[in-house]
């Protein structure tokens, strides 16, 4: 399947995920208006909901229905647009634009960001909560891990402290697997544990699928700040320069960072292979990952 074909066919769960996450404002008694408009310009305009389309791909793939996947396919993309909003603000990453409108603080202000992202957080956790399965404490705390100081967050505190400095390839790799590559990885393990038991072995297998995915995913999220466009990528190219960030092509240059996306796409091909023919959805995202042009 070529990459545009894949592309579109992720329309269906992200139409998905899309109406369930629409539907969390519909019976809001949430106080403030501003806060509730806030949220949902972060969450419901644009992004790709890469994030929810794993977990769908990857539950579906070990056999769990799409309605026992819709929570948690929800709350990682909470997790992921709190995270985005975070990221953007004036002490973090200071953009100005986000999934091709303002960013949270530039649209409202940054005390209503903080408390947007603050929110956003907090309601993935109640989404999860609000779902019966018999694995939800796996659940819970799988994404609580991956989210917090042991994931996202945790790497983020790594970026920051990297500005302006030489890590090395390593430190850099380390960097990258916690603050993007633990959310992947929650994402394919909440839908894997979804389906199946813990002991599974195709949930090990998945694992080092999105290991392997989560940092290509973010070497060319890297490589794009280089070569796409401003208004392609619904945020400002040049920014990861601009700021003197660590970067694999900062580090590896442009070429040697493409190269090492397209060495672990195939080292996340290649962990499929337990899966049979069910993980071709999952091969079809990873070669996706790397082609995108957003
Ligand atoms: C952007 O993630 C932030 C990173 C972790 C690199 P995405 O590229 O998945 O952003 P959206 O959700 O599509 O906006
Ligand atoms: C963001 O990494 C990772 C997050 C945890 C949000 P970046 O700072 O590279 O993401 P973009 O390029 O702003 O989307
Ligand atoms: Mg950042
Ligand atoms: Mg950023
Ligand atoms: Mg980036």
């Amino acid at each position: 399947m070529s990459s545009d074909a894949y592309a579109a066919g992720l329309a269906a769960d992200r139409a998905r995920v899309d109406a369930f996450l629409a539907r969390l404002f519909d019976a809001s008694q949430a106080p403030v208006p501003r806060l509730e408009a806030a949220m949902r310009h972060a969450l419901l305009v644009g992004g790709k909901r890469l994030r929810p389309v794993l977990v769908y791909l990857a539950g579906r793939a070990l056999g769990a229905r799409a309605e026992a996947l819709d929570a948690p396919a929800a709350a990682i993309e909470l997790i992921h647009a709190y995270s985005l909003v975070h990221d953007d603000l004036p002490a973090m990453d200071d953009d100005d634009l986000r999934r091709g409108q303002p960013t949270v603080h530039r649209a409202y202000d940054e005390a209503t960001a903080i408390l947007a992202g603050d929110a956003l957080q907090t309601l993935a956790f109640e989404v999860l909560a609000r779902a019966s399965h018999p694995r939800l404490p796996a659940l819970m705390l799988t994404l609580a891990q991956a989210a917090g100081r042991e994931g996202m967050v945790g790497g983020q505190a790594l970026d920051l402290a990297a500005v302006g400095g030489h890590p090395d390839v390593e430190a850099l790799a380390n960097m990258h697997a916690h603050k993007t590559g633990a959310l992947i990885r929650a994402a394919v393990r909440l839908g894997a544990l979804t389906a199946v038991e813990e002991h599974d072995p195709r949930v090990a297998a998945l694992d080092t699928y999105a290991r392997a995915l989560g940092l290509a995913f973010q070497i060319h999220d890297d490589v794009l700040d280089v070569i796409g466009d401003t208004h392609t990528l619904g945020k400002a190219s040049g920014a990861d320069a601009a700021r003197d960030k660590p970067t694999y092509p900062a580090l590896l240059g442009l070429d040697g960072a493409m190269a090492r996306a397209h060495e672990l796409t195939d080292e996340a091909l290649a962990a499929l292979a337990p899966l049979g023919e069910a993980g071709s959805p999952l091969a079809a995202l990873a070669r996706y990952m790397i082609e995108r042009d957003h």
